[in-house]
């Protein structure tokens, strides 16, 4: 089995004005370890709903969500299930706990029951990942929204992780913020083998990904390399994505010139392709 599978998964919120939409309609999907993968859709398509199936927060109705083979339906697992995984979420604010840098990072290893000696070390070796070990004594309120996202994944790291979700976790940064926090978790993955999900808007940052899934109405419309889902050009605009702009120039240029490849991800692939076209002219 896969490190993560969801097998025929529903989820309906109870409560919800209609009762009827099911956020998460059959999903079956794999995710392996060891690699990133995006998930993508408009607003609503049911992106955090998945994020939360897959560490226990939510349960599905109907069908499995299996994370390294545990259940997360299986109640006495919950917290093998919570210390494997760990969410990012999209406001900094709203996950720090601590009212220094080292007690928030701290916390969700004490949770676990990790003694007092073994969670001093984890803290620091954890800060020292993520180069925040000069702000342990902190307070987090007076740091940056990038460096607070980097003490969220500290404390995850802390849990000794095997996988990091991020819901949007970069969508309150600045650029450099943004692109801080994205060379830092692809590193982690890199380096230390984690498995990374990321749920975004931004398309530069699918094109990192080793695997793409683009969701809509709690459906998976499309998944493969970012090269295929942005190949499927029309499906992709129809689930409300933005292409990256190199996609959308190469577009525009495959309507003159022919054998124009418009899956190009990275400004040399695209260069080619624009050198291409110029020839034939
Ligand atoms: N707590 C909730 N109570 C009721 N309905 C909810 C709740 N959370 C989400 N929904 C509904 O479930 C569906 C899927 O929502 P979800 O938050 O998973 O989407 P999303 O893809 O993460 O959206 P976004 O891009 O806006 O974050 C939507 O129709 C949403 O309105
Ligand atoms: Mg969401």
């Amino acid at each position: 089995m896969s490190y993560i599978s969801f097998q025929d998964v529903y989820f309906s919120y109870q409560g919800s004005a209609d009762d009827s939409v099911r956020a998460v309609n059959g999903v079956s999907l794999d995710i392996e370890k060891g690699k990133v993968t995006a998930i993508l859709g408009r607003n609503g398509s049911g992106k955090s709903t998945m994020a939360k199936l897959i560490n226990g927060l939510l349960i599905p109705a109907k069908g499995k969500v299996y994370v390294d083979g545990i259940d997360t339906a299986d109640e006495d697992r919950i917290w093998d299930i919570r210390s494997q995984v760990g969410m990012i979420f999209q406001n900094p604010d709203n996950q720090i706990v601590g009212t220094t840098v080292e007690e928030d990072v701290a916390f969700g290893p004490e949770n676990l029951g990790v003694p007092y000696d073994e969670l001093h070390k984890r803290v620091a070796e954890a800060l020292e990942q993520v180069s925040m070990s000069e702000y342990a004594k902190s307070a987090p309120n007076m740091l940056s929204g990038g460096q607070k996202q980097r003490v969220s994944i500290a404390g995850i790291l802390a849990m000794h992780t095997n996988c990091i979700v991020m819901d949007e976790s970069t969508a309150m940064l600045d650029p450099a913020g943004r692109r801080d926090i994205l060379d830092l978790v692809m590193s982690l993955n890199r380096d230390k083998g984690i498995t990374v999900i990321m749920i975004t808007h931004f398309m530069d940052e699918a094109a990192l990904a080793d695997k793409v899934v683009v969701v809509g109405d709690g459906v998976i419309l499309d998944q493969g390399t970012p090269k295929e889902v942005f190949a499927h050009r029309d499906l992709a605009l129809k689930a409300g994505l933005d292409l990256p702009p190199v996609n959308n120039i190469l577009y525009e240029l495959s309507k003159t010139f022919k054998d124009i490849d418009i899956t190009a991800l990275t400004m040399e692939e695209a260069t080619e392709q624009v050198v291409k076209a110029l020839a034939q002219n």
